[in-house]
């Protein structure tokens, strides 16, 4: 299977397009899937404080090699794969909404830090901006400290509409590399999109698949029929080629590695548009304004 290709984010740091999202995925499942996702080519990973499961993201993440702080996971179970190093995975966690504030953030990022037993992540997230709160620009001053320290190879945002992007630049020193937002065929979200290319920021799609929904979509059915794919693999590839960041979660082997198999076909200017047709509006979770 090809690997995911990568993304440079805005300071050059690369990101696989494709990564393995891990909510909802309960803490003691989560070591396990995270292996069976290396095992299949994944090497990027998306969990978060809130999602409780940090802990045995870390332990999975450190099965087939020996960076890992968990002493369960050093020398793991990865006999039959080649050892990675730390340098091979990109990890993502999120700021939990209780957490924001300068020192508030500081203290998550170190939990979080030792819940997954690494010195650094890849991208650190504010989970949503919550605005009424008041507290996003604050959290991510903090973020920027982290970045600057090295402990976190990039900063980002998750969830941010345009007014609170806005509102954030007018502090922020560091520009966020990611917004992560709810995005699939249902959700297009194109003015955050142009938005977002303007500013330089990389637009990663959460749900991508619309938890599962839009794969009955019969539009998406008639390609995924048409090119001899599933409807995950269409919707998938749909992403990679609008340039998105995508992270589906899977929860068994033959999904885990079906979702990654995606870059040996493509779709064509017909496939795309009849796609970008089916927008409605349609969220799968909360809407950023309604989320404090
Ligand atoms: N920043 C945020 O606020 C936020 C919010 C939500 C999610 N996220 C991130 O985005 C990730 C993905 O989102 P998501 O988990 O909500 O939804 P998703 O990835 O769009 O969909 C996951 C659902 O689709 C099913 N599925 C996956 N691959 C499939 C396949 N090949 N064939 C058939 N069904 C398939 C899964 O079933 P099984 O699990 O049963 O295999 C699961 O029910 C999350 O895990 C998390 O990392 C972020």
């Amino acid at each position: 299977m090809k690997p995911s290709p990568r993304l440079s984010l805005n300071n050059g740091v690369l990101i696989d397009q494709l990564g393995f999202g891990l909510y909802k995925v309960p803490p003691g499942d989560a070591a396990g899937l995270v292996s069976m996702a290396l095992e299949a080519g994944y090497r990027h990973f998306d969990t978060a404080a809130m999602y409780g499961n940090e802990t045995g993201v870390g332990r999975g993440i450190g099965s087939l090699s020996g960076f890992s702080s968990h002493d369960d996971a050093r020398g793991g179970s990865g006999e039959s794969s080649p050892a990675l190093s730390r340098e091979d995975l990109f990890v993502t966690t999120k700021l939990w909404n209780d957490d924001q504030g300068y020192d508030a953030t500081l203290r998550a990022f170190d939990t979080s830090m030792a819940n997954l037993g690494l010195e650094y992540v890849d991208l650190y997230l504010i989970h949503w901006p919550c605005a009424q709160r008041g507290l996003y620009s604050e959290s991510y001053r903090a973020m920027e400290t982290l970045y600057r320290e090295g402990k976190a190879r990039a900063i980002g945002v998750s969830n941010f509409q345009p007014a609170h992007l806005d509102r954030l630049l007018q502090t922020a020193e560091v520009v966020p590399a990611v917004n992560q937002i709810e995005l699939h065929p249902w959700l297009q979200q194109e003015e955050l999109r142009t938005l977002h290319r303007g500013l330089g920021i990389t637009t990663e799609a959460w749900s991508p698949l619309g938890r599962g929904q839009v794969l009955q979509d019969p539009v998406v059915l008639d390609i995924a029929a048409a090119h001899g794919r599933t409807a995950a693999q269409v919707i998938l590839r749909w992403h990679v080629q609008l340039g998105n960041v995508a992270i589906p979660k899977a929860s068994s082997h033959d999904r885990i590695g079906e979702n990654l198999d995606v870059f040996d076909f493509s779709l064509d200017d017909v496939a795309m548009q009849a796609l970008g047709g089916l927008e409605r509006g349609f969220r799968t979770g909360s809407h950023p304004d309604s989320v404090n």
